[in-house]
């Protein structure tokens, strides 16, 4: 029998997936930048601002506002919008922990709504149930770069008069029915850190086509500073959340790379789909949810141990990392049951007394931390089909050596 890697034997597929992808030319932007001695960006211009237009314009916004990372993107997006202490904001438990903490910084209370077992992103119906009267806005994560059900969505928020702010850190130049994913809701936002798409190292973007919260989320990235106003004349609360020039020049020279790669990533996601269908035990999340160009963040499938011989997710994903596959379990628990939440940890946050998450539970996503998810990552999902071949037979190996 072939020996597996994580004892010893060769592994299945024995590559690097480089990330980020880079050349001559980003080391020739950042170079300029260096040179030019302006490295900062205090009222905006040079690169930042053609960056930010360039990005607005390839997903179909008015307007997009680079910032220091997705977390503030996301916490510029809420402020903005208009909420008060003690209002209520939908999001998944299945995220990270940006997604719910930027709603603890706003004073909001976040509550959690469980995923569509097929995606993995918010489920439509779970989100009407958990509409009381504080609920002020939903944020719908487009998980692993697979857009969520925006039109059922959109639905409800214009039904119950909510603000929709797409988590799109995962999704840059994604689609939902031909539309970029960000600019369906009221703002969507990205990130920019070093394992994603469309990376600076660091780095965070909103975008919008409301000027009114333009206006404002501009105001707080600049330190509550208005347009046309003074240097020591601050109107609103905000901080400084600039970027620098030198992120921006990366952003620009990488930004030329992002629809071919998700292009591949998207043709490539499909063909494992299609080999790992095969498999018994194994079960890709679903296409066909409008998702028009899935940027696969995070390629995603369920793993049934029973067709393993009762092998656990965590072994499972270790013995498919050993054959060198870049994958991972992903999250271990649903994100309410981080102490922070179970602890009622909030510190200065003004959080009301009654918000309690010890009773929260949410069976797709405990069943997808604890069970089935497991992940591989982005820059995997660059290499050739030959690859996505191997991905497959070192599955088929694992099950082979545990039966
Ligand atoms: C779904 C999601 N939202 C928000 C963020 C926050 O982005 P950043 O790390 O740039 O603050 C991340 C980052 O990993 C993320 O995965």
């Amino acid at each position: 029998m072939n020996k597996l890697a994580i004892n010893g034997g060769e592994k299945t597929i024995d590559k690097n997936f480089n990330w980020p992808v880079f050349d001559e030319s980003d080391v020739l932007a950042v170079t300029k930048i260096a040179k030019s001695g302006q490295w900062g960006n205090p009222e905006c211009g040079g690169v930042v601002e053609a960056f930010e237009k360039e990005f607005a314009e390839f997903c179909g916004a008015k307007y997009a506002l680079a910032c220091v990372n997705g977390s503030v993107a996301l916490r510029l997006a809420l402020i903005a919008s208009g909420v008060r202490p003690g209002d209520e904001v939908i999001i998944p438990p299945y995220t990270f922990i940006a997604t719910a903490s930027i709603v603890v910084e706003a004073n909001c209370v976040p509550v959690f709504v469980d995923i569509d077992p097929e995606t993995y992103n918010l489920d439509p119906v779970a989100i009407e149930k958990a509409i009381t009267p504080r609920t002020k806005a939903i944020i719908p994560v487009h998980f692993g770069g697979q857009s969520c059900d925006m039109d059922a969505i959109m639905d409800i928020a214009n039904k119950h008069q909510l603000t929709v702010i797409e988590d799109a850190c995962h999704a840059h130049g994604g689609e939902y029915k031909g539309k970029k994913l960000g600019s369906i809701g009221r703002a969507g936002c990205f990130s920019f850190q070093s394992s994603k798409n469309l990376t600076s190292g660091e780095g965070g973007l909103v975008i919008t086509s409301d000027e009114g919260l333009y206006n404002m989320m501009n105001s707080l990235r600049n330190v509550g500073r208005v347009k046309g106003g003074k240097w020591y004349e601050h109107h609103n609360l905000g901080c400084n959340y600039r970027i620098t020039q030198f992120q921006a020049a990366l952003l620009s020279t990488q930004f030329k790379r992002l629809e071919a790669q998700t292009k591949k990533r998207d043709e490539n996601g499909r063909y494992l789909n299609a080999l790992l269908q095969k498999i018994d035990g194994i079960h890709p999340l679903t296409r066909g949810h409008g998702e028009t160009l899935h940027t696969y963040h995070v390629y995603i499938f369920k793993y049934d141990k029973t067709k393993f011989n009762n092998l656990s997710k965590v072994e499972f994903a270790e013995m498919l990392a050993a054959e060198g596959v870049p994958s991972f379990m992903g999250y271990p628990e649903p994100l309410y049951k981080q102490a922070v939440f179970q602890e009622k940890n909030f510190m200065c946050y003004a959080i009301p007394e009654e918000v309690d998450y010890s009773n929260d539970h949410c069976p797709v996503t405990e069943k997808a931390c604890y069970e089935e998810a497991v992940w591989i990552l982005q820059n995997a999902m660059l290499g050739t089909k030959e690859d996505m071949e191997k991905f497959a037979k070192a599955i088929i190996k694992i099950q082979d050596a545990v039966k």
